[in-house]
């Protein structure tokens, strides 16, 4: 078999779409100030809007309800944040929420929630997190009733997990929230682009996402505010995005952005037909021809692309870097990045023990990915985790 590379990381980033390219190199020519007001300025100002307006509809927004940040984890601490702004004269949060003191989350939320109510935390907000069950589904009954206890300021729940890819019933949650007079946010980073979304049938206040995972450039990212929910800029100075977002837009990025919205109108539907047959092919593959192995994440309401695994006897980190080794990337849920090796969080909430959430690896696959390359995987992973568990010293048992 020819060695060859598959990517198979798209939930950590995703490649540009040639249209996206395409767009870039149309966009480099346009350095003027959105803000100026010279014909510079103004043809700038003028693609900005307009990309505004293609990613605004595409989410069933409107076009002054959507601000550009530079990621999702900007997009993320914004809503946060906003609702503990502190800046005196400057704060534009009413009273009435200022003064409500408990926030509700998931234990399954991408760090940059995590770390940001963890601050809210240690500056005395109670943060309640919300259990989820084996498949990574968030506990209702728990947030009815940390609802009904009051002081509520906002409930944050994910739409799609990034490591397992569960999809949670947000307009569900969404619904429970606003019954008790709370404020909602979803991050649906790993969502917009993947699976059909509309703002107004799920009832969300704030909904955060980002270009780089959807095939557009890195460094962009958009945050949806319902026409009247209360707002303050997370970063201040000018008087860009409505005066909700200063710094210069990055016209690059918001063009390749609306690019790259434009291109999932057209191509998400059928590939996320295709992937849930590679996603089905592969896991076929992987529980033929390896021992000892359990999936993670909901059957069904799952991304179409992502496929969690955990491999008894083996440690993720090895998995990867002897697949890195054969031309896959794959990657797994540990902080191994930051120099800690401690399991996924997100695996932890679903009941899996330590030392299995360890052996274990996220694959999540994408546009360009073909039956070539899950043959690829499925053949190369069977005798990689041979060699792994070979030399491993977590215990066989599955
Ligand atoms: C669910 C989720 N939220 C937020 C983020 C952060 O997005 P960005 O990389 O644009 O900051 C990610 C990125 O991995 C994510 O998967």
């Amino acid at each position: 078999m020819k060695k060859h590379k598959v990517y198979l990381d798209h939930n950590a980033t995703t490649p540009l779409h040639p249209e996206v390219k395409k767009s870039l190199l149309m966009a480099m020519k346009v350095f003027g100030n959105p803000s100026s007001l010279h014909q510079f300025g103004r043809q700038a100002k003028a693609l900005v809007e307009k990309a505004r307006e293609n990613i605004a509809s595409f989410i069933g927004a409107h076009h002054e309800e959507i601000i550009f940040v530079g990621s999702g984890s900007e997009a993320n601490n914004s809503v946060i944040n906003l609702l503990y702004c502190r800046a005196g004269n400057h704060c534009r949060i009413p009273n009435s929420i200022a003064q409500k003191k408990r926030i509700i989350t998931t234990k399954i939320e991408h760090p940059c929630i995590l770390e940001s109510v963890g601050c809210l935390a240690e500056a005395g907000v109670a943060v309640i997190y919300l259990e989820v069950d084996n498949y990574g589904k968030v506990n209702l009954a728990q947030l009815q009733d940390e609802l009904a206890k009051g002081d509520v300021v906002l409930v944050s729940v994910m739409m799609a997990n990034n490591e397992i890819g569960t999809i949670q019933d947000i307009k569900k949650i969404a619904e429970i929230t606003r019954q008790h007079g709370a404020l909602f946010h979803t991050d649906a980073v790993q969502a917009v682009g993947k699976i059909p979304l509309n703002v107004l049938d799920l009832g969300a206040d704030y909904l955060s996402f980002s270009a780089h995972k959807i095939y557009g450039p890195k460094g962009v990212g958009a945050l949806y505010i319902r026409k009247g929910a209360p707002f303050c800029p997370f970063i201040r100075g000018g008087h860009q995005e409505r005066g909700r977002r200063a710094g210069t837009e990055n016209t690059l990025g918001i063009i390749g952005f609306a690019r790259a919205i434009e291109m999932r109108k057209l191509e998400m539907q059928a590939e996320s037909k295709k992937l849930l047959l590679l996603k089905k092919k592969l896991r076929q593959g992987i529980e033929k021809n390896i021992g000892a192995v359990s999936f993670n994440g909901h059957p069904e309401d799952s991304l179409s692309g992502t496929l969690n695994v955990s491999f008894a006897g083996a440690e993720g980190e090895s998995i990867l870097l002897y697949l890195d080794m054969e031309g896959i990337a794959v990657s797994t849920g540990s902080a191994c990045a930051s120099g800690s090796l401690d399991p996924s969080h997100v695996l932890l909430a679903t009941g899996i023990p330590q030392e299995k959430a360890h052996g274990s690896i996220r694959i999540s696959m994408g546009r360009d990915t073909s039956v070539e390359d899950v043959d690829y995987v499925i053949a190369k992973l069977t005798k990689v985790i041979k060699r792994v568990r070979e030399i491993s010293s977590v215990p066989k048992a599955g």
